[in-house]
């Protein structure tokens, strides 16, 4: 049977950061019909309601109804150590995340925490995030088991380390290598699965575990491949220190084969010319974590910069480095982030990294990220008044961008009146 959704409904023709707001539509009274997982329609309600009166209907009155929330960077199994106190980045590694990470060699632990996030990930109107896990092949089967079961399109990949990490956390580069292959056969396609070849970052993989996955890359060139870089100064210094050969930090990645288009680096916030002429070459996605940046002390992303030059950017909440799971709240950190470097960015802009930017940057924005005829039905339904901070910042909005800004800036999980993954209320 058919839905039809109704509310205001918010979905793009192109980047506004290339057409500027106009690249958004918005309609006040409109609908978007849902059948057999996808998106068959959208447009004015009254039209919609003319054309399939047999369709069950669900009328969200004045809610905003937007393609779901795409988070392009997660660490799943950090879901019980966000907000954690006080460390930057190696000593947070260290103290807070690594513990954890550990306690995944039990899988009912990673059973545990893979329900509990995609959970959270839903509640905050997120329907499509790309994770690491942990060095245990379990932990992957674990949160791919978990969003097959939410029918939901992730990302995930086995985390290698063979370097720079405690006993128990570590594998090599051959065990990186044939778990991660065989991870890769059994979940890659499956569903609305995909496999991420992930090593986590140059710091924790010898030249030989980066050379591997390289490899790899290179048998199973539809996957993408994700890592950390140049998040922040001393860690830069580090990795100068543990490849004295390289370039630069992307250097370590390109030398080894895991420089190409559907490669995605997290954070990428301190680049040299040459990273970033590469980065643009190559096709390869780039990261913005604005809430783990600042939380972790981390620098301010130059999304001006970058996008003016043409690289391809997601938004995503860097869980548990960054300090929030909702995507409002994390485009709230990328307006401020903007800000401190000079620009303002446009509600449009904010709305677009979080649904298509990411989407793209995941080689995925046919699939997902928007609502058009065809789209996979992945939709959030945002009340665009959810608290009174929020309703009296809206009485006198003049327009949909300052009707939605609030919501922006002071929304998260309480905003979030429905999510639909699929074409399914969850
Ligand atoms: N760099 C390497 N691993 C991590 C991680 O887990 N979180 C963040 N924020 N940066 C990293
Ligand atoms: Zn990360």
């Amino acid at each position: 049977m058919a839905d039809l959704l109704l509310g205001q409904v918010l979905s793009f023709t192109g980047d506004p950061f290339l057409m500027g707001p106009e690249a958004a539509r918005h309609e006040s009274h409109g609908a978007v019909l849902v059948e057999g997982g996808r998106i068959r329609a959208t447009g004015p309600a009254d039209a919609l309601r003319a054309a399939y009166p047999q369709a069950r209907v669900t009328d969200y009155g004045r809610a905003l109804i937007s393609a779901g929330f795409v988070d392009a960077h997660v660490h799943y199994p950090q879901t019980a150590i966000i907000a954690s106190w006080g460390k930057r980045l190696i000593d947070w590694l260290n103290l807070y995340t690594f513990p954890e990470e550990m306690r995944f060699a039990d899988p009912a632990y990673a059973e545990e925490i893979a329900t509990r996030y995609t959970g959270l990930a839903l509640a905050h109107g997120t329907t499509s995030f790309c994770t690491y896990s942990t060095i245990h092949p379990a932990s992957v089967d674990t949160i791919f088991g978990a969003a097959q079961a939410r029918n939901m399109r992730i990302w995930a990949g086995k985390t290698c380390m063979d370097r720079n990490a405690p006993e128990g956390l570590r594998d090599t580069a051959q065990s990186a290598y044939d778990d991660s292959r065989a991870l890769l056969e059994k979940w890659h396609g499956v569903d609305r699965l995909s496999y991420v070849i992930t090593p986590r970052f140059s710091p924790t993989s010898t030249p030989e575990q980066l050379a591997a996955l390289g490899g790899l890359w290179r048998e199973y060139p539809d996957c993408l491949m994700q890592t950390h870089l140049s998040e922040q100064t001393d860690e830069i210094d580090w990795v100068k220190g543990l490849f004295p050969q390289s370039r630069d930090y992307l250097d370590t990645y390109e030398a080894q084969g895991l420089l190409a288009e559907g490669a995605i680096f997290g954070h990428a916030i301190h680049l040299t010319p040459r990273e970033r002429a590469r980065l643009k070459e190559s096709g390869a996605s780039l990261i913005h974590c604005p809430t783990s940046n600042t939380f972790i002390g981390s620098g301010l992303f130059d999304m001006a910069g970058l996008k003016a030059e043409g690289q391809r950017i997601g938004l995503a909440t860097d869980t548990g480095g960054g300090s929030s799971f909702s995507m409002l709240r994390t485009m709230a950190a990328a307006y401020e982030v903007a800000q401190l470097r000079g620009t303002a960015l446009h509600p449009s802009q904010l709305w677009w990294l979080a649904t298509q930017g990411s989407a793209q940057s995941l080689r995925a924005g046919h699939l997902i990220g928007n609502i058009a005829p065809g789209m996979e039905a992945d939709l959030v339904v945002v009340d665009l008044a959810s608290t009174p901070a929020i309703e009296q910042a809206t009485r006198r909005a003049g327009d949909i961008w300052q009707a939605i800004f609030p919501t922006i800036m002071l929304g998260d999980d309480r905003a979030i009146r429905a999510t639909w993954v699929g074409g399914k209320a969850t």
